[in-house]
């Protein structure tokens, strides 16, 4: 039994698809009711057990209605996919106090109460595993301050809810993706922009939501039992450092004296 928020778009969905493949009853919740209920009724076309919910993860009461849906149709719940998260896009200096607080409160109050309130649940159930998705962003200096803010803050709490629930039977990881396809920020990016993401990334493109679900089911599943406090980035090289580019440019220009 799973809860994948953020489900109805994006890696989300793709998680949602895939735990439903593998064999999992899937609660999908998000804000976005007609892309959640389509999600819901692919996976129940295809064979799969799965519920939807409008749950906004910065609303407490959302995530006790989404907890006790987990319960009360499939029986308990094993894995916590705290996957929605939002983009707000600007600097320091362009950043109202508005849009910094709700940043924060999606991207990190939203896995806090999460984990808060079913973290017990998963305990009761047995135990199980839950899987924070953060960002490159929380690995390295991004541009936007509060998306940046926010994922640092998400990478330092699943280390320490990992330390906290190891007893209770409960892995906790984080995950951290670098570009991913099917974003607005691909479908709109000009050419020089789209350039220049690619030449950002050492293996020179862009992952996709599929690429990430693999990783969620990975770190949901047993095959990673002894898996917890830990952050892998899945960004095609690009935490990792210098570009393919960079070194090659690098080597020409040291070659040329
Ligand atoms: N796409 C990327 O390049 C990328 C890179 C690094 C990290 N991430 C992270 O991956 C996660 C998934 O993003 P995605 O790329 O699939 O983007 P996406 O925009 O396709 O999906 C995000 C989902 O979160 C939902 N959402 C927004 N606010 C919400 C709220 N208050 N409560 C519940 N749901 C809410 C949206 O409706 C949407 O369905 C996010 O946490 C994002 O920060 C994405």
């Amino acid at each position: 039994m799973a809860l994948i928020t953020g489900a109805a778009n994006g890696q989300g969905a793709a998680e949602a698809r895939l735990f439903a493949a593998e064999g999992a009853a899937v609660v999908v919740t998000d804000i976005d009711d007609a892309n959640g209920a389509e999600v819901v009724a692919g996976i129940e076309q295809a064979g799969g057990r799965a519920a939807y919910l409008h749950h906004d993860v910065g609303s407490e009461p959302d995530w006790t209605a989404a907890i006790a849906l987990a319960q009360e149709r499939f029986g308990g719940l094993n894995v916590l996919v705290n996957n929605a998260g939002i983009v707000p896009r600007s600097t320091i200096d362009e950043t109202a106090l508005g849009a910094w607080q709700r940043a924060l409160d999606i991207n990190l109050t939203g896995p806090m109460l999460g984990m808060k309130l079913a973290a017990p649940v998963i305990r009761d159930s047995g135990g199980g595993s839950i899987v924070n998705v953060s960002s490159a962003a929380g690995l390295t200096a991004h541009y936007d301050a509060a998306y940046t803010a926010s994922k640092w803050g998400l990478r330092g709490l699943s280390k320490t809810a990992s330390v906290e629930y190891a007893p209770w039977g409960i892995r906790v990881n984080s995950i951290h993706p670098g570009q991913i396809e099917g974003t607005a920020l691909f479908a709109n990016a000009s050419p020089a922009l789209a350039q220049s993401l690619r030449a950002s990334i050492p293996m020179e493109r862009a992952g996709t939501p599929s690429e990430c679900a693999e990783l969620v089911l990975f770190l949901a599943c047993d095959s990673a039992s002894f898996i917890t406090g830990a952050e892998i980035a899945i960004d095609g090289g690009y935490s990792a450092g210098s570009t393919t580019f960079m070194r090659q440019q690098m080597k020409k220009q040291m070659s040329t004296g």
